[in-house]
């Protein structure tokens, strides 16, 4: 890895540390990329790639992008990511051998769960070294636990503000029932909301079904009739394809990297459209998953989410006003933020 500086999406990250055990049988990389807030905070994510390029692609993108997603949500941490391209027999002995290898780093960078990781997992983790969040514990016991409901709030509350303070009787189209999109719509159908609805999972399908809602087909649910979209399934569904067909006049939801290129910002803003920058929306789960580290409290985490909304709108005054897109915005908001904090 001594090229990856020269890789296309190295943004100045400060460090990259291969980690893994030839004899356990797992492999893979920690990315630093930022250390100017705090200790850089980021998920391990298990996944299995065509290559190594692909692997450095992945986990320089995605500490970056802690780094802008924790910013934006006031955390006093940095972003990091790992990504596990390789995964031995003995999951709980790796998992230990990785939080050794994190304790190494000294506590520049934090993990947690991501894709293809548990809650055991981190548990395993936990017995190497404290730089971990997101082990399962008793009830009661500060904040933590299952991020979504937090994620879900914070993009309700969004939603809300955006709709002018009530969704009651207002139409919005929900992409993916799953744990934050099925939390989404029970808080939507409560607050008098109509919902529509869409998911490739028939039970998850089944329970939006029982709350009121309209189904419609996967491949329809951007172009539903709806006061608002809530993209809540995977990423890169705002795209050439669907940015014609959107009916919906404002987008808001939790589905990470939602526009699948940058122009597509640029596309929503030219057909008029209000798009809520996904990561300044769903930082509710990082703002969870990150107190149990910081050891607050769960009303801590409240504030924090119910701090949202506010930015969501700040952010789109200054792109109005700057005459750039939600994104552009957001992203620029972060950058001064880092500047400062470096400075200081
Ligand atoms: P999930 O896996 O529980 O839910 C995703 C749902 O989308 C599933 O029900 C799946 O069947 C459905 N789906 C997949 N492809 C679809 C398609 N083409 N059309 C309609 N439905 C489709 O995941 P979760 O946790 O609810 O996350 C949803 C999104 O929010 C993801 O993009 C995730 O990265 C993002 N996110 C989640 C956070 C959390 O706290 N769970 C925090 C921040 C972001």
């Amino acid at each position: 890895m001594s090229s990856w500086t020269a890789h296309p999406a190295f943004d100045g990250h400060e460090d990259l540390i291969e980690v893994g055990d030839d004899a356990l049988g797992f492999a893979g990389l920690v990315a630093i990329h930022s250390t100017a807030l705090g200790p850089s905070a980021g998920g391990v994510r298990i996944w299995t790639y065509a290559n190594e390029a692909d692997v450095l692609t992945d986990v320089l993108r995605l500490s970056r992008g802690m780094t802008y997603k924790n910013a934006m949500a006031d955390l006093p941490l940095g972003g990091g990511k790992a990504v596990l391209y390789k995964m031995g027999p003995d999951r709980a002995a790796c998992f230990e051998k990785f939080g050794a290898q994190i304790d190494a780093i000294g506590g520049r960078y934090i993990t947690a769960e991501d894709v293809g990781a548990t809650g055991p997992d981190m548990a395993a983790v936990s017995r190497s070294t404290k730089y971990v969040a997101g082990v399962p514990k008793a009830d009661g016991d500060g904040a933590g636990g299952d991020p979504s409901p937090w994620t879900g709030l914070g993009v309700f509350l969004t939603i809300e503000a955006l709709l002018g303070g009530s969704v009651s009787g207002r139409t919005i189209a929900v992409q993916g029932a799953g744990a934050v999109g099925f939390d989404l719509c029970e808080r939507l159908a409560g607050a008098g909301a109509k919902l529509i609805a869409a998911d490739i999972n028939a039970e998850r399908v089944a329970r939006a079904k029982a709350l009121g809602a309209e189904i419609v087909p996967v491949e329809r649910i951007h172009a539903a009739a709806a006061d608002l979209f809530a993209p809540c399934a995977l990423g890169a569904g705002l795209n050439t394809r669907t940015i014609p067909e959107l009916a919906a006049p404002i987008i808001c939801g939790a589905a990470n990297n939602q526009l699948e290129t940058e122009e597509d910002g640029a596309r929503l803003a030219a057909r008029g459209i209000v798009y809520a920058p996904d990561y300044v929306v769903n930082a509710g789960g990082i703002i969870n998953v990150s107190a149990e580290y910081l050891g607050e409290t769960e009303a801590a985490v409240d504030k924090r989410v119910r701090a949202i909304p506010g930015r969501v709108l700040r952010v789109l005054e200054t792109a109005k006003r700057e005459g750039v897109t939600p994104h552009q915005a957001a992203d620029s908001i972060v950058r001064a933020r880092l500047a400062e904090a470096r400075h200081a």
